[in-house]
């Protein structure tokens, strides 16, 4: 790497929220209650790309059961920073939910809309249970209620990117949860 790119990467972020060994300590943790709550089943776990993909692959990686995971693509219409509430299904899953035990992960839950959309939506699909992880909680920002079943860190309103979380698709790859310089306080 350049030091030119490390410098501009280190220009971009405020100040480091979550350090990366804070959030591995905490998904393993998330993982082994997991592996305590599913004992004896075959939980499906559903990840929304892309924020939640760095998220699940340490997740699975921690839960020391059989399981199976699949992922879902979901987009606000329009072009809000913010979930409009309406929302739509880019992507499906390629497998059926009926009769899983499925498990939704988010990386972050900010209003709420796209989760509840998610519950309402998969739920129709007649899993036998659907439950919820969110590495990142954002309460003060929240719109609608939703059931959160596994919450990794409850964290202020500040804009946050790395370990998945992105700010015009950038700063998704970071090992940190960092908050942003330019977009702080969004
Ligand atoms: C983020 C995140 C959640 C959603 C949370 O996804 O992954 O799915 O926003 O916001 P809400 O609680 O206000 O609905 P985003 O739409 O930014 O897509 P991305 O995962 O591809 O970054």
């Amino acid at each position: 790497m350049g030091i030119h790119d490390a410098v501009s990467r280190r220009a971009a972020v405020e100040s480091v929220l979550l350090d990366s060994r804070t959030i591995q300590r905490r998904v393993c943790e998330l993982g082994a209650q997991i592996t305590r709550d599913y004992a004896g089943k075959f939980p499906h776990l559903v990840a929304t790309l892309k924020g939640a993909s760095i998220f699940l692959a340490d997740l699975v990686r921690s839960i020391e059961l059989d399981l199976s995971f699949d992922f879902i693509t979901v987009t606000s219409y329009g072009d809000a920073t913010e979930s409009s509430g309406q929302l739509r299904i880019m992507k499906d899953l390629d497998e059926t939910l009926e009769l899983r035990h499925v498990l939704l992960v988010e990386d972050i839950v900010d209003t709420g809309l796209t989760l509840s959309y998610l519950l309402r939506t998969l739920g129709a699909r007649r899993p036998t249970s659907l439950k919820t992880v969110a590495l990142l909680n954002k309460p003060s920002r929240r719109k609608v209620h939703v059931p959160l079943d596994y919450v990794g860190f409850n964290i202020p309103d500040f804009f946050v990117v790395g370990y998945g979380l992105d700010y015009a698709q950038r700063y998704r790859n970071l090992p940190d949860i960092c908050i942003l310089r330019t977009a702080a306080g969004s």
